[in-house]
């Protein structure tokens, strides 16, 4: 049990007297996550007080002019530009992250590797998983450390989840229910933004929401062996979107109607490596579950369940001897790792910008210290593989074991 006159040193805590490290940051990509980073980055200083590393905004660049005008007067980018090469050619820039649509995800990570930068992309590094493949080739080449915005990992509970699995105190693990249910598309008036378009977003619910449900089984259960799934487009036009639309946009009846380009649904039958099996299933067009984010994991002695819509609780059942405890909540607070840096206590909320200020932390830390950080494009490569042999199964009909 730690006390207050505890000696032992704080993780990521710089040695007596260290100085921290200056970590120059180039954001390219302004919309929601790019912002997200960057707000992010600002308050780690604030919150994190045994940090080995400060956070500098540099540059930035959207394709947006009014988003350029952002970074520089509202976040206190120093310089900003509708050109991304000018955020990768910076001498001061040491990090770059990557929030543009995921088409542009691989061309970003290619030139920022070969400038020798550690690089932070969001999720899924690419539209397809040859363009991961191409990604996570470029950062082993360059040996630059990367980065993936897989921020559900970061939430305390989902972390308390995983040791409470890797304890043992489940049992074996047997099951796996992992879904990533968004209303983002149920309105067929929703406007078709660049995550509807295969020239821009690549593959649609299978790279945006099936990749974090399967990097979470990954984190919990370890790798899946093979697979067996389908894939539908259930609204299959949209009306235009204007600049800069987002998923969440709404058309009207009267605008006119462009062709969406890529799945709505998948769902998917699996085998880990271990021996458990899965189910797993995705929708950004189904009604009712609006940001439905979970996974339950079933073993031979318990239970547990965490969805995104309650990020504050984990639902355990223990089996005892007589009658089993039967599901309880456990609520999120400060004795779960990073929860008491945003507020003290238990019961008291955490958000999703937290998560993500979380992953930055972490991983500006692992730069700062020069560590390996998880999830990097390894992580994202696993996810890729999956994908590949879902895609080869809604084609093939069949089962399909996952290559490597
Ligand atoms: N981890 C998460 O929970 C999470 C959540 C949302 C989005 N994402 C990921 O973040 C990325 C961005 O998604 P978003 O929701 O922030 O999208 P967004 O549409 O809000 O933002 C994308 C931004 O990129 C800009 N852009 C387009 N082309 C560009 C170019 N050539 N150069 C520079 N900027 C350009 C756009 O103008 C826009 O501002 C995607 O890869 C997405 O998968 C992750």
């Amino acid at each position: 049990m730690s006390t207050a006159t505890s000696t032992a040193p704080v993780r990521g805590a710089p040695p007596p007297g260290a100085r921290r490290r200056r970590i120059g940051v180039g954001v390219i990509g302004f919309g929601w996550l790019g912002q997200a980073h960057s707000r992010s980055l600002l308050r780690i200083p604030t919150l994190f007080e045994n940090r080995s590393f400060d956070p500098q905004l540099i540059a930035c660049s959207d394709a947006l002019p009014a988003r350029v005008e952002q970074a520089t007067g509202s976040f206190s980018f120093k310089r900003a530009s509708v050109d991304w090469r000018a955020v990768i050619d910076d001498p001061d820039v040491e990090a770059v992250f990557i929030a543009a649509p995921n088409m542009l995800h691989v061309q970003l990570v290619e030139a920022a590797a070969q400038a020798g930068k550690a690089v932070f992309c969001e999720k899924p590094v690419g539209g397809t998983p040859e363009q991961v493949v191409r990604a996570a080739q470029a950062a082993r080449r360059a040996g630059v450390r990367s980065g993936v915005g897989y921020n559900y990992r970061w939430a305390p509970l989902v972390q308390y989840a995983r040791e409470l699995i890797a304890n043992g105190e489940l049992g074996e693990i047997t099951n796996y229910r992992g879904r990533f249910f968004s209303m983002y598309g149920a309105d067929p008036l929703g406007v078709n933004s660049w995550r509807f378009q295969l020239d821009q977003a690549g593959y649609g619910a299978t790279s945006d929401l099936l990749s974090h449900a399967v990097d979470l089984a990954h984190m919990l259960l370890g790798p899946i062996i093979r697979v067996s799934g389908t894939l539908e487009t259930f609204i299959r036009e949209r009306p235009a979107p204007g600049d800069g639309a987002s998923h969440y946009g709404r058309g009207r009846p009267e605008d006119p109607r462009t062709p969406v380009t890529n799945e709505d649904y998948a769902a998917m039958l699996c085998e880990f490596a271990s021996g458990a099996r899965g189910t797993f299933e995705v929708s950004r067009t189904l009604v009712g579950p609006e940001s439905e984010n979970a996974f339950d994991v079933y073993g031979t002695r318990g239970a547990v369940g965490w969805n995104l819509e309650r990020l504050n609780e984990l639902r355990l059942y223990r089996a005892t001897e007589d009658r089993g405890s039967g599901y309880t909540t456990v609520l999120g607070g400060d004795r779960f790792g990073h929860h008491g840096v945003f507020v003290p206590g238990s019961g008291n909320a955490i958000a999703f910008e937290d998560l993500v200020t979380i992953e930055d932390y972490e991983f500006c830390s692992a730069v700062a210290e020069g560590r390996a950080f998880e999830p990097g494009f390894e992580q994202a490569l696993a996810w890729a593989q999956v994908q590949a042999a879902l895609l080869r199964s809604a084609r093939s009909g069949c089962w399909e074991e996952v290559r490597s």
